[in-house]
């Protein structure tokens, strides 16, 4: 071992190693003069650690926060003055008999501390400097703890860990695909794979009944909190399932993650909702279940009341419905109520009726004169409410009806912190549409993706009123995953292709090896996948999955830090046969067009 380096960690040293002879390494978190005797803290991965440097020691050496230092000394116990029990290592210091920069640091653009408050973008620029930030590193341990752990888990449960191509064809997910230009093959493109999708099916195919992936996945779509256009998954797949097995192996999986990760119990199994049963009870396909507040259909009361927008939603074949806002009666004012509205016709609603009922009839709000006496009662025993509540009503077709209700409660639940932020619920929700209208051309698209299974085999009925075996995993109001059984007859898929709108010839185009793979025994198969920077973000309590991610992009996929995405040489473009037809100089915007030149064909 070289002399400069360390033979303990910051955290490895407690009052036992008293007068024990250590070399450290790491990062200047604080220094302090107190006259002649300096104290530095010395930071690294585990800890902190209070070093002690007679003056002689220092001699003219000028020492600068997140400099870079070897320290050779000894362990001693502080005074009982001193001591700091709050810190691990707040017994001891570490007196120095000599110290060495490794290399210095210049001034750090923000200050190296657990609670910054500073610009994101600036963040990201120094993303290394960030990630010295203790509680930047406990996310990662924490991240790198729980894969590890699901890994074990899938690897206790027989499955085998198989890694699929990057570069690839086109796996269909709904976004669009990041392209690479191939250079071997004049005017060809690889695509990056949105999902290992087809992969894990033709693995299937091969026989190896249990696979899983810790997966990177691409996707060019507008980003959120919750997305990043490259995230992890973790996939798998399994032969000879049903929807119950998938559901078992993941409960036995999260349970053994949480208890190996997080010692901790999750309540097992997890609950099941289908679709539509979830979009009626609480308007959103990933229902937060740690509160209540469901929707309340109210179409046998409403021809009990006078207020015509009702009855006529109901007369055009909508719906009307309702939620108990419990306290909101006194909680939400008058002048609260308009920015609710506001939010409802974002929505799409038309307006937004409410009710504060009164101690003896009556009330306060635009229903109010529509409820009075009986008529209010059954609607107040339908609700389950009393005074002291409000109820918010929305009339219009069942889509808006579902969102508008589906919003407002978990916006409302969170407004009056109606919440609780503890426990972990799960939720399968199954069943989903086969397909959804595309508002924009008018034709089919899939609710999951084109080889999810559909309920009934023969697919007699008419498209719109199609189940899937698509399946989807909520955690506290967030979609953590989604999978299926899948289509394993190749006449199911061709049909499946067709209603989506892709001619035989197309078929063959983008997917005639999996319609050939179909043709040898391919098992009945069903499988998920769960987006682990999502996962691994909710265990942390974190609204955004950029805090788990160690180079994220910003919301329009930049990596501020390497500033990708950048141009390139006119050399290297020409290799791979591209000419950029944009006028726009690199960074200047994304808009720019990638022409090809390559003759068609070639
Ligand atoms: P799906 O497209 O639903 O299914 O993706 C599965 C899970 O991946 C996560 N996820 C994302 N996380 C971060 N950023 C994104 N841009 C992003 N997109 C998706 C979500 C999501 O639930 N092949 C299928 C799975 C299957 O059928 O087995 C698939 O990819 O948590
Ligand atoms: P109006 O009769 O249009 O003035 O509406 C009376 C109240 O009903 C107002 O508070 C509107 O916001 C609300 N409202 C109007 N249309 C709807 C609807 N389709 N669903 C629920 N509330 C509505």
């Amino acid at each position: 071992m070289s002399d400069w380096q360390r033979t303990h960690h910051c955290g490895a040293l407690s009052s036992a190693d008293e007068g024990t002879e250590v070399i450290l390494n790491g990062w200047v978190h604080a220094r302090r003069n107190l006259g002649g005797i300096y104290f530095i803290e010395l930071r690294d991965r585990y800890s902190r650690l209070q070093v002690v440097l007679p003056e002689e020691v220092v001699g003219d050496l000028h020492v600068s926060p997140e400099d870079c230092l070897c320290i050779r000394g000894k362990v001693g116990l502080r005074g009982p003055k001193d001591t700091n029990p709050e810190h691990p290592t707040g017994e001891i210091e570490v007196i120095a008999e000599s110290i060495e920069r490794l290399a210095p640091s210049k001034v750090p653009p923000f200050e190296i501390i657990e609670d910054l408050d500073t610009a994101v973008e600036l963040r990201l620029r120094y993303r290394y400097l960030d990630l010295r930030r203790p509680d930047m590193q406990r996310k990662l341990m924490h991240r790198s703890r729980f894969i590890a752990a699901m890994r074990n888990a899938f690897l206790a449960r027989d499955f085998c860990e198989i890694e699929t191509p990057i570069l690839t064809k086109a796996t269909p997910e709904g976004a669009r695909d990041y392209l690479v230009p191939s250079r071997v093959h004049p005017g060809q493109w690889y695509a990056l794979p949105q999902s290992p999708q087809i992969f894990k099916q033709l693995l299937m195919i091969s026989g190896m009944d249990r696979y899983f992936q810790v997966a990177r996945c691409f996707r060019d779509e507008d980003l959120r909190a919750d997305r990043q256009p490259e995230f992890t998954q973790l996939d798998m797949e399994m032969s000879f399932v049903e929807e119950e097995d998938v559901f078992a192996t993941w409960e036995g999986v999260l349970g053994d993650t949480f208890r190996e990760a997080m010692d901790m119990e999750i309540e097992l199994p997890f609950p099941r909702l289908t679709w539509c049963e979830a979009m009626n009870r609480f308007g959103s396909d990933k229902p937060d279940l740690r509160f209540e507040m469901e929707l309340v259909d109210l179409a046998d009361w409403v021809p009990n009341c006078e207020f015509g927008v009702f009855q006529s939603a109901l007369d055009n074949g909508g719906r009307v419905m309702a939620i108990r806002v419990p306290g909101g009666g006194e909680r939400i004012s008058r002048g609260q109520m308009k920015p609710l509205e506001k939010q409802a016709k974002e929505l799409g609603a038309k307006g937004l009726a409410w009710w504060k009922p009164g101690l003896e009839g009556g009330g306060a709000g635009p229903l109010a004169r529509f409820v009075e006496g009986d008529v209010g009662a059954s609607l107040l025993s339908r609700m389950g409410a009393s005074e002291g509540d409000l109820l918010l009503f929305c009339a219009d077709s069942e889509d808006v009806v579902w969102r508008v209700l589906g919003d407002l409660r978990v916006s409302v639940a969170r407004q009056l912190d109606l919440i609780p932020a503890g426990p972990y619920r799960f939720l399968w929700v199954t069943s989903f549409p086969m397909f959804e209208r595309d508002e924009q051309t008018g034709g089919w698209t899939s609710s999951h993706h084109p080889f999810t299974a559909p309920e009934d085999w023969d697919m007699k009925a008419d498209p719109g009123s199609m189940n899937s075996r698509a399946y989807d995993l909520v955690l506290n109001g967030w979609e953590l995953g989604s999978g299926s059984i899948r289509i394993h007859r190749q006449e199911v898929q061709q049909r499946v292709f067709e209603l989506l709108g892709i001619d035989a010839e197309q078929q063959q185009e983008k997917f005639g090896f999996l319609l050939e793979a179909l043709e040898y025994g391919p098992p009945p198969h069903g499988g998920f996948a769960v987006g682990l920077d999502r996962i691994v973000a909710l265990t942390l309590g974190l609204d955004s999955i950029r805090d788990v991610v160690a180079f994220p992009k910003t919301l329009t996929a930049t990596d501020v830090l390497c500033d990708a995405p950048a141009g390139v040489s006119a050399e290297q473009l020409a290799d791979v046969y591209v000419r950029n037809t944009t006028t726009v100089t690199a960074g200047e915007s994304e808009h720019g067009v990638a022409e090809n030149p390559a003759p068609a064909g070639s």
